[in-house]
């Protein structure tokens, strides 16, 4: 019989695992760390972007959360949980049309000159000839300064958001650290908003607190939630989009010259590391109201369903040679930010800064090499994301 698959294996190594898994069944049974009920992971593409759209497949946690036992006490769950990630219509399309109004195109573009300026100052850090965590000296921090200079929060907190939020995405695997965290996020935010309300800026959350939709407002949990979402989905996952970008050029280096020969293929490249090693390895639970049908089995009303855009990406019956990391792909309609109504929101901003950090990269340095053994690697234990806890390289300065 077949050894069962253990969460570090998942966490290093997942992508035999899920091209098994896809191979015997695209949506197969699985066990979850906090869900004591029946579990699904969906590893197809065709399955997943079938699960993304499923009338009878909600994305309204709050509703099954009372099943997940995840620590946390009543007032911080509520502060956490209601955001357009965790609902569904109406309430996610209201959620999502007050956010839309303040989160435009425009005040994404305009960012561009700003994340140019603050990629530049962390470049300017980093020195040649010495061996460097890039992760930690730019792909961390320069998502989070973003992120946090779009909504409006003073620099001096920005490190402590850094880890509390790192807490937060562990999430089962923080132990005890999880609840404190999230009780000290909820509590910073809530005095935050309660600034901006007296004193309002040009930024994000100041937004936030006037958008009115057909004469509503935001609640203080809807707010404080939204916060939370806006922070987390828009630093980690990012973080993941650059660090997981410069491991594959590392680790691909005909794709890495191709790059340096054609700076054209950079916004193909980063659909490709969307597609073939994304940010999210199974972050996105889906719970069955009804019993539906899905990929050949039968899913049951109260069942979980997890799916993989990692394993959906790599997909063969959808992708040609789908295993090879070819920077020219171009778009491919890979799922890395969803589909249907929860379409990443920040997809734009996403893209946006990946592109910046790999053209100052590229234009900087003349060489990048791993500065380890590629097996002392370590993948960030998480059950959602899917991005490497360090990334030691060594440059040299363009001529
Ligand atoms: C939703 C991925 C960056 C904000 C999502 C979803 C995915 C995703 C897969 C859908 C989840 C589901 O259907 O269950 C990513 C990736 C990113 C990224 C891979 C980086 C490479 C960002 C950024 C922001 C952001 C930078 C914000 C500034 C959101 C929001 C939603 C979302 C608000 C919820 C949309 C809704 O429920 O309607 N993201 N994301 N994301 N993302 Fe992103």
């Amino acid at each position: 019989m077949a050894q069962p698959v253990t969460q570090e294996q998942l966490i290093q190594d997942p992508h035999p695992i899920y091209a098994k898994l896809r191979e015997d069944a695209p949506v197969s049974p699985m066990q979850m760390m906090t869900f004591s009920g029946r579990g699904w992971v969906v590893t197809g593409y065709a399955e997943a972007r079938e699960a993304f759209t499923h009338p009878a497949l909600s994305r309204d946690g709050n509703k099954y959360f009372g099943a997940l036992d995840t620590g946390l006490d009543e007032r911080v769950r509520a502060a956490m949980n209601h955001h357009m990630l965790n609902s569904d219509p109406p309430d996610h399309t209201r959620l999502r049309r007050m956010v839309v109004k303040v989160f435009t195109a425009r005040r994404i573009a305009a960012l561009a000159p700003r994340i140019t300026e603050i990629a530049t100052e962390l470049l300017d850090a980093v020195k040649p000839g010495e061996p460097v965590d890039i992760i930690d000296a730019f792909g961390f921090p320069l998502p989070i300064r973003v992120i946090c200079e779009l909504l409006g929060i003073p620099s001096r907190d920005q490190d402590a958001f850094r880890e509390w939020s790192n807490v937060i995405v562990a999430g089962a695997f923080a132990g005890d650290k999880l609840p404190v965290a999230a009780k000290a996020m909820t509590d910073y935010i809530h005095e935050l908003l309660a600034r901006k309300r007296t004193n309002p800026a040009d930024d994000l959350l100041s937004d936030l607190i006037a958008v009115r939709d057909e004469g509503d407002a935001l609640t203080e949990d809807e707010l404080t939630s939204m916060v939370f979402l806006l922070l987390i989905a828009g630093h980690e996952t990012t973080v993941n989009l650059i660090g997981n970008g410069l491991y594959l050029l590392l680790t691909h280096p005909d794709q890495l010259d191709r790059l340096r020969a054609d700076r054209d293929l950079v916004p193909s490249a980063i659909e490709e590391v969307l597609r073939y090693e994304g940010p999210l390895r199974s972050a996105l639970p889906r719970f069955a109201t009804a019993d539906l049908e899905l990929g050949g089995v039968t899913i049951s009303h109260g069942d979980i369903v997890m799916i993989s855009p990692l394993a959906a990406n790599r997909d063969s019956d959808r992708f040609d040679d789908a295993e090879t990391f070819d920077v020219g792909r171009g778009h491919t309609q890979h799922v890395a930010f969803g589909h249907g109504l929860h379409f990443c929101l920040g997809a734009p901003l996403a893209r946006l800064e990946g592109k910046i950090a790999l053209e100052l990269i590229l234009e900087r340095f003349g060489t990048l090499e791993l500065a380890t053994e590629l097996d002392q690697l370590v993948w960030r234990p998480s059950g959602l994301m899917r991005g490497l806890a360090a990334l030691p390289v060594s440059v040299t300065l363009a001529a």
